[in-house]
This record gives C-alpha cells, structure tokens and sequence, in this order.
C-alpha cells in the first residue's frame, strides 16, 4: 500500500468513526425511542445525496469531569448543506447519541459557522433540535456558545428563512434559539420544549405534571402557540418543512419561486354565492373559501391548533405564493381576541419580511371583551395586528365577504391602513358595529320606556331595519371610495389574481429609523 493510500484508508476510517458517533448502543437507544439518528434525519429530509457534511472531524476542547478521554469526532452535530426541491439550504441536526446532543463551545462554532454561511449566501437554515442543553462539563462556555448562536438567530431574521424541527428534548435557555427562528415544527411524543422539566416544577410549584403535558407538541401547537405544526412523525415533519419551503424565497432580496398551474386564473366558483347564510348570526367553513380561490384548492395551513379564530397560511395565486389571512366564521364567530391577533401579527410580518403579498378575507364581529381579554391586555395585542398590517410594504388585497365591525375593520387591512385594492362581496357590512349593538345604544332608553314587550320588540326590528338598511352593505363604503368594487363571490378568485399582478411592481419605503416599536 502507498504512502497515499494509507492516507486514504485513514480517511475513511475516521469518516466511519465520525458516522458512528455516539456508538452503535446509543444509536439503537435512539431508534429504541422512535427517532431516527441526526444523519438519517438530514438525509429524509434533503433531497437525496445532495447533503455535503462540514466539520465532521471537529472536536469539544474540554477537559474537565473526564472529558479530555472522550473525544467523539463531529461533538454532537452535524452540520452543513445540500438542497431540497434543488434550493441551497443548510441544515444543523444535534446528535443525541454523542453527550444527549448536548452543547459545548465547539458545536456552537460549528452553528455560527452555518449561520454565517447562510446568511452571506442568502439561503434559509433548518435546525433540528434534540438535545440535552447546556453541556454541564463545559460551564460557562456552553451557555457562551448559546449567546453566539441567538446572537445570529436575531441578525438573520428577517434576511433568511430560519426553520427548527424540535425532535427530541429542548430545554432550559435552550429553547430560546428555536424561539428566535420564523417557524417551530415539533413530532408529537418525541418532541418537547420546556423552560424547565417536570421535576423542578414540582419542587418550585407544586405541580405535577409530565414532559408531554408541560411541554409536548400538542400543548405547543394548541395552547401555547410556541409551535406552528405540529407533525405525528419525523417523516411527517420532514415533508412538512419541504412543503413549507416551497411558499418560501430563498432570502429576503428574492420573491418566492414561480409554480406553474393548469389551475385557470379566470375559474368561476358558483358555490361561492351562496356560501353566506342568510341568517347573519349562523356560521360557515372559511376553508371552503380559501380552497375555492386558491391554485388547485391546496393551502398550507400555520399555527392551525391555535387561535382557529383567525386562519392564517400559504396558497398560490396564478402560481404566486400568497400569504392569506382569515377570519374563521366557524370558530368564536371569527372574533379577533389576544391569540387571533397575536397569531395574525406574527404571520403577517413574516410575509412583509419575506416579500409575500398578502391576501386578508374578512369577516370579523370586533374584538373579544371582558375581563379576561382587558386583563390579558387585548389592547396591546390587538396593537399589534394593527401594527403589522399598518408597516407591511408587500402588496395587500383584502376582500371582505360579511361582517366588517368597529376597530376589528381597521385592523383587518382596510384601505386607509395601507390596503392596496380592497374588494367587498354584496354580503358585506361594513359598519361601526352590527344592528343589534347600535339600536341597543342609540335608542335603548327610548325602547325601554315602552312598557309592552310586543311594541317593544317591534319598535326595536324597525330600528335595526333601518339601520341595516343603511349602515349593513358594502355601498356606504364603496360610495367613498374605502372599498375599490363590489364584487360577485364567484369571481374573487380572477379579481384577486389580477390585483395582485397589477400590484407586483408595488414599491413602498419606510421612513428612517433604527428601528420601530411596535407594542410587544
Ligand atoms: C452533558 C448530558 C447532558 C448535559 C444529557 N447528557 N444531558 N451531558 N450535559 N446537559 C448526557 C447524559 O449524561 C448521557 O450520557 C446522555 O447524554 C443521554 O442522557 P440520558 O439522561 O441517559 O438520556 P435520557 O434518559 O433520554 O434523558 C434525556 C434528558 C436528560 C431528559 C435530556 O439527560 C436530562 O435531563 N439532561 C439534563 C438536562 C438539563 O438540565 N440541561 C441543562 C439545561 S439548562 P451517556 O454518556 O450516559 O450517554 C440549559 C441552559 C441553556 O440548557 C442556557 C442557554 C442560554
């Protein structure tokens, strides 16, 4: 054997050391758990062989608690890039089998190294979280390591897509990288994110309560709104994320990829004419809208545990990716409340950042009352859908199919709050608030000085007639220009296409600032 060869043949033996990682025991222990290892991860989930590994030989510098006689090369990430659907992403998965993928100063170079990378080359960074947090033997250098890693999380937001899958344990200020990113994927039973584990909580609090309850994927996707999906499997979350990506640009310079549709631009929906109940207080599926507008009827759904309210996801328009917004008839008569515009807000910036125009359908009673919203602060939560909607540049087409109340109608991307073409249905009402509340206010003394309830009730029905008659259209509105057309439902799809390409030259600046404040 040459001199050459010998170093080939050490080359390959340190890869497959490298590849074995934590040991084949500890590799079965995962399996064991229903996860797959950091390697086939990155493999299921970029397109195949494209993966090209860096720093796989990398080491932790450790030498406290034993530390100096273990040297697992990689030190528990793998890290690099490879394409999905042919686009450059770079993707870092912590490898439990090496510490519980716990992380020390050396994996958190090998992160920052990614994440630079990637912002330079302007293409989105995927992590994929299982780990143990800070790793105890390392000390401060661990949490020095995390500080440089949300450091980078802060800077690349808004310049690239960052997208974590939690796919194992996620705790402590750990959590916090994650949190950072534009969307969390989380597997159900596998996946948790907690600030601390159930243990603590019970010696601070009292609780008792398991990993699932404090911190699974259901709690995260459903009350917490930590998680944006939620996925029963890896192979799930996997295609999750690719799907994701394809609503996505590459970076915040470019427009989301063009996809092709036999799906014809100008396709009439009868259906749609007749989907508004006639009964203003009965309900309807606002999914079956979406579906009858959008490219081939397909939408990717954000956040859709949590604050159903309000629908928020990607469609295609013309083969355009599309962020729509919704109100949801279907669920709390579609009223905006903390969560709703939380939610809203969120998904809303994301799009402005990313240049993906925005599609608002509304029809909202108001705002939540009571106490419980007032206490919880709907006042700046409301703020903040307002605000998103009000600083967004991207193009902005809103139509408004029913109810359209108060400051919940502001909010929904009116016309004066930077709505580029506003459209409304003939169902449409467009008003300070609905019948009942007005004549309740403007003539309730009036009503209850009738003494008999029959007069009483009939003095009421002629109050709200006249006030439907009125205020309850979309013509009052339309007649000053607050509103661009009454439209026929069945045509929305073909108006909203060709608002949104008469709007794809639209340009707008911010004026000079460090930046805003919008009220967090
Ligand atoms: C070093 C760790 C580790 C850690 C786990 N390991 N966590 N090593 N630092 N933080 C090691 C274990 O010693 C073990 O090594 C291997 O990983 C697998 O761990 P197990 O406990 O056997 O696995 P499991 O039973 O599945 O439990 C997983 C676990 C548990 C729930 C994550 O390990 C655990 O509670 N770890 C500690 C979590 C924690 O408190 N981390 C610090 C959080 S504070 P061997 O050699 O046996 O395979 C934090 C601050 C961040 O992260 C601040 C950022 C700003």
């Amino acid at each position: 054997m040459s001199l050459q060869e010998d170093r080939i043949k050490d080359l390959v033996e340190r890869r497959e050391e490298a590849r074995l990682a934590g040991g084949q025991k500890r590799i079965d222990a995962q399996h064991g758990k229903g996860k797959l290892t950091a390697r086939e991860r990155i493999a299921a989930l970029l397109d195949e062989g494209s993966f090209e590994e860096f720093d796989m030989f990398v080491t932790h510098r450790c030498t406290d608690f034993g530390m100096d006689s273990t040297h697992i090369p990689g030190d528990g990430v793998v890290t690099g890039q490879g394409t999905i659907d042919g686009r450059l992403v770079f993707v870092f998965a912590q490898d439990f089998t090496v510490n519980g993928g716990s992380l020390g100063k050396s994996m958190a170079d090998k992160i920052c190294k990614l994440q630079d990378m990637a912002v330079s080359l302007g293409a989105p960074v995927i992590g994929i979280n299982d780990s143990g947090g800070a790793r105890i033997q390392e000390g401060v250098d661990s949490l020095a390591g995390y500080a440089e890693i949300f450091e980078r999380n802060i800077l690349a937001s808004g310049v690239i897509p960052q997208l974590s899958l939690i796919a194992g344990p996620c705790a402590g200020g750990a959590v916090y990288s994650p949190a950072l990113t534009d969307f969390i994927f989380m597997v159900k039973n596998t996946g948790y994110m907690v600030i601390t584990g159930p243990q603590v909580v019970k010696s601070v609090t009292g609780e008792s309560v398991t990993q699932e309850e404090l911190g699974g994927a259901d709690v995260h996707s459903r009350k917490s709104g930590v998680a944006h999906f939620c996925h029963a499997s890896e192979q799930e979350a996997f295609a999750g994320i690719r799907k994701l990506l394809s609503y996505l640009p590459q970076n915040n310079r470019e427009t989301a990829p063009f996809v092709p549709t036999a799906d014809p631009v100008n396709r009439a929906e009868d259906r749609l004419n007749s989907i508004i109940p006639d009964n203003p207080n009965q309900s309807y599926d606002i999914y079956s809208v979406i579906s009858a507008i959008a490219d081939d009827g397909e939408f990717l759904e954000v956040h859709a545990g949590y604050a159903p309210n309000i629908v928020v996801g990607f469609a295609r328009f013309g083969g355009r990716s599309v962020g729509v917004v919704a109100n949801q008839p279907d669920v709390l008569a579609g009223v905006l409340d903390i969560n709703a515009s939380r939610k809203g807000a969120r998904f809303v910036r994301f799009c402005d950042a990313f240049n993906i125009p925005i599609l608002t359908l509304v029809d909202v009673p108001g705002f939540l009352c009571g106490t419980q919203q007032e206490y919880g602060g709907i006042i700046s939560n409301g703020a903040k859908l307002l605000y998103a909607y009000g600083e967004a540049t991207v193009p902005k087409v809103t139509v408004t199919l029913r109810k359209s109340y108060g400051g919940a109608h502001i909010v929904m991307s009116c016309k004066q709050l930077r709505g580029d073409v506003n459209y409304a249905w003939p169902s449409a009402n467009i008003a300070v608030m609905g019948a009942s509340g007005a004549v309740g206010i403007l003539f309730g003394k009036e009503l209850a000085a009738e003494p008999d309830p029959e007069k009483r009730e009939a003095a009421a029905e002629e109050r709200r007639a006249e006030y439907e008659s009125k205020f309850c259209s979309p013509y009052q509105a339309a007649s000053r220009g607050y509103v661009e057309d009454v439209i026929e439902p069945r045509n929305t799809r073909f108006r909203v296409i060709r608002a949104f390409a008469m709007l794809e030259g639209k340009h707008q600046d911010a004026p000079a600032r460090k930046h805003d404040n919008m009220p967090l």
